[in-house]
This record gives C-alpha cells, structure tokens and sequence, in this order.
C-alpha cells in the first residue's frame, strides 16, 4: 500500500525558508520521519511540486495505486479549488496538514479548501503533524 504524502509551493525549501515559523528540518527529513513511522507494508511517495496543476495530476495518480494522502498544499491550501476537487475524486483518507499554526496568522490564513475534504487537519505541530498523519491513514486502511 502506498501513502502519497504531498507538498505544495516553497515546501522545497523547508528548513531555510522562515525557520522561526517553519523550523531547520528539511523536506528529506519529512520523508524520513513519514518512513519511520509507516506500517509494515505500506510505502511512502512523497513529492513536492510549486506548480498547482502538478499537484492535481499526483492526486489523479494516487487515485490508480494511493491508499491514503497526506496533504500540506501551502499557500494553495487557501486558494485552490482545483486541488479540492482533484481531492474529491480520490476515495480513501485525506489528512491535511501544516506545520504553522495556520489559525494563529494572517486572517487568509484560516480558511482552507482542502479542510472541505479531510478527513482529519492537524496544525501547528511541526513535522509531528506529518507522523501523526501518516498512522491515521495507516489505522484507517490496514487490513
Ligand atoms: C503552511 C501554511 C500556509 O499558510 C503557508 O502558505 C505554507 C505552509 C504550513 O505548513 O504551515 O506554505 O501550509
């Protein structure tokens, strides 16, 4: 089974873009800890991409093999209709998630279309977020 752990624009450069906020690690050491934490049997396929339309078309891929998606679409979280609807077509569990306490920022900040369709959010936890998303899509689909 595969986790597709997804990662919007200026994610590449987690760990040297506003630490203060975003922290020193890096998006390897998201992959790392997403790894460390998965299953038995289950994959991790994390993919980071500036660009909103290669963030759909990941999300039509993991429709043919994904059991699960962990999204931190960034700043499209606010903006993208298209990546909600992409969303709205994959049928297993979608957990959404931001490093910042996304509700503690700017007012433009706090509303997010991909919360229409999580499954679960989590905010404001660091990469943690990232690991407690993963066992949930692990809880959610084992078996
Ligand atoms: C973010 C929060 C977004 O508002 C911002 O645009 C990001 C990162 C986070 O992980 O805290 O790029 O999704």
């Amino acid at each position: 089974k595969t986790i597709y752990v997804l990662n919007g624009p200026n994610l590449n450069l987690l760990g040297k873009r506003q630490p203060e906020i975003y922290g020193h690690d890096t998006l390897d050491d998201v992959e790392r800890l997403c790894q460390s934490v998965a299953h038995d049997g289950f994959a991790i396929r994390q993919l980071q991409s500036n660009h909103e339309g290669q963030i759909v078309d990941w999300i039509h891929e993991a429709r043919e093999d994904g059991c699960g998606i962990v999204i931190n679409a960034g700043a499209y979280t606010h903006t993208s209709v298209a990546i909600l609807d992409a969303l709205n077509t994959f049928d297993g569990p979608v957990i959404e998630v931001h490093i910042s306490q996304v509700h503690k920022r700017e007012s433009f900040r706090h509303h997010s279309y991909i919360s229409m369709r999580a499954d679960g959010v989590i905010a404001g936890l660091g990469l943690e977020g990232y690991a407690a998303a993963v066992r949930r899509i692990c809880q959610l689909t084992q078996g």
